[in-house]
């Protein structure tokens, strides 16, 4: 049923990006049971949107793939960033949340965060309550540690627990392929299995010391090979060990002359560098008929955050 028929008080739709982690070093696990982290984030056109509608008590309902794995209870990340925003200003969260996925459920890009960046937007919008930025920022970063990148979007170093941004200079828009899987993986449990297996090595060629260094100079320049050689995600080898048929996608990656693959985040999604927006289009079609992976969508990269959606 579409959002408005239900619907009879005013709304307010906003859109957020999903996300793919071009860089992800990860620390030692901390007493608080989180990691720290060194990021980088681009935001990419695959989209969410949430549409929150004045109502008699706060609900939520998820449209659209894979919604059979959205939680619709106080869990769900729009409607405590609703009941986060509504006790920051003081008043009650009573909204419809509809969302609208088009970014992969539990697939590692951020679609929970992005729902919660978009609630806080919508609500702040529909409640006019006008909330700082940085407030909202401040916010983001008690929902989740990617909720502030979706916020703000675009290309970004992230590090704390990956919620404390800087922005980063990149030319230019980049081409992926996203070959996503069957079923999802649990972000806490790749972060577990990250935990029990070794510590993570440098990959050969690439100089420890040097971080983020590569991922960055090759963003400033616009270098879409350099940057395909750099990908890194420390939590690509305990993702792959809960589910080893991710090697068969990366290696689908090189058969179809990628410039570089990496799980995103936690996964399963695997994120391929394609040259170009035509490159992208023929590997999407060829990854389609390979079958290794549940569904492939192309997207590009970067694109701004949350933001409303006005008719
Ligand atoms: O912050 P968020 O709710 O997205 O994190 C989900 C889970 O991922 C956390 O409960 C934690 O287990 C793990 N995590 C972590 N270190 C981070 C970010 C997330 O261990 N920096």
């Amino acid at each position: 049923m579409s959002p408005t028929l239900r619907s009879v008080g005013a709304s307010v739709t906003a859109r957020a990006p999903a996300k793919i982690n071009l860089y992800l070093e990860v620390g030692e696990r901390q007493p608080d049971g989180y990691h720290p982290l060194t990021t980088v984030f681009q935001a990419v056109s695959l989209l969410d949107d949430v549409t929150v509608t004045e109502a008699g008590a706060t609900s939520v309902e998820a449209h659209g793939e894979g919604v059979g794995d959205v939680p619709t209870d106080d869990g769900n990340l729009a409607v405590r960033a609703a009941h986060a925003l509504a006790r920051h200003v003081g008043r009650q969260a009573f909204v419809q949340i509809d969302l609208l996925k088009g970014i992969p459920v539990a697939g590692g890009m951020g679609g929970g965060s992005a729902d919660a960046a978009a609630a806080l937007l919508a609500c702040d919008a529909l409640w006019r309550t006008n909330v700082e930025r940085d407030e909202l920022l401040e916010l983001a970063s008690t929902l989740g540690a990617d909720v502030p990148f979706c916020l703000t979007g675009g290309t970004a170093l992230g590090t704390g627990r990956g919620d404390v941004l800087t922005p980063v200079l990149a030319r230019g828009t980049y081409h992926w392929i996203l070959a996503l899987a069957d079923g999802g993986l649990s972000t806490p449990e790749v972060y577990a299995e990250f935990d029990r297996g070794p510590r993570p090595e440098p990959r050969r060629g690439q100089v420890v010391a040097d971080g983020p260094g590569g991922v960055l100079t090759a963003l400033r320049s616009y270098d879409p090979v350099a940057l395909g050689a750099s990908l890194r995600n420390d939590l690509q080898p305990p993702a792959l060990r809960l589910k080893p048929e991710l090697q068969q996608v990366l290696r689908a990656a090189q058969d179809l002359d990628c410039l570089g693959a990496v799980v995103s985040g936690s996964g399963p999604t695997v994120a391929m560098l394609c040259r170009d927006g035509e490159h992208a289009l023929s590997a999407a079609a060829e990854l389609s008929g390979m079958g290794v992976c549940r569904t492939v969508r192309r997207a590009h990269g970067p694109v701004p955050g949350a933001k409303l959606v006005t008719d």
